[in-house]
């Protein structure tokens, strides 16, 4: 009898041992979890408070990147370059008053967009002329780089000039010819 209660003694207090360190180590693993899942939450919390800012300012610097300064690269063009250039457009465009695959150009400098009494514009171009009346020399380099881009539907069959000097220089040199 006494043997049996100390036999049953020493094996409850042996389950009830390993029991409590089951329900201390399951305790402790929970409680490691919640601070562990706690600090990553303040973590990701941080990660997104820096995020925005870091898309605002890449999204100010694109715009930064696209913008010309084209009153500067107009004070700069050089006309004789320009004329060079204009070998790119002389196939289609003429300096003389007479229209070729494309309407003449001298006076091209604040003429109204297709203007050319006598020239079939195509509808695009038409259509254009009322968003944009004039050929002012920032409308000139906007639509001489992409001029598809720029007048969706045109007939000129010209891929642009990629180079803001090029299409300074040419602006210039076209100013020069009226
Ligand atoms: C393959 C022929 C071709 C080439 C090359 C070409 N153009 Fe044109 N261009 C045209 C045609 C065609 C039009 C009329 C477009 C329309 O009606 O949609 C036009 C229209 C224009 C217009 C609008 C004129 C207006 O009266 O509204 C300008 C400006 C112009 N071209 C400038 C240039 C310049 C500058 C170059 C050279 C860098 C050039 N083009 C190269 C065929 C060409």
């Amino acid at each position: 009898m006494f043997n049996t209660m100390t036999v049953t003694k020493a094996a409850g207090a042996l389950i009830g041992a390993l029991l409590f360190l089951m329900l201390a180590n399951w305790a402790a693993s929970g409680l490691y979890h919640v601070g562990d899942s706690g600090h990553g939450g303040h973590g990701e919390e941080h990660a997104q408070a820096y995020s925005i800012p870091v898309e605002d300012s890449s999204e100010g610097g694109a715009e930064e990147e696209e913008q010309i300064d084209f009153a500067a690269l107009m004070e700069a063009a050089d006309p004789a370059a320009g004329e060079k250039g204009f070998g790119k457009c002389k196939a289609c465009h003429k300096l003389d008053g007479s229209d070729g695959v494309g309407p003449h150009l001298n006076g091209v400098v604040g003429r109204p967009v297709a203007g050319i009494d006598g020239f079939a514009y195509s509808d695009a171009m038409v259509a254009h002329a009322g968003e944009a009346p004039d050929w002012t020399p920032e409308a000139l380099q906007e639509f001489l780089e992409n001029p598809k881009g720029v007048v969706s539907g045109t007939k000129m069959s010209f891929a642009g000039l990629k180079k803001p000097e090029d299409r300074a220089d040419l602006i210039a040199y076209l100013q020069s010819v009226q």
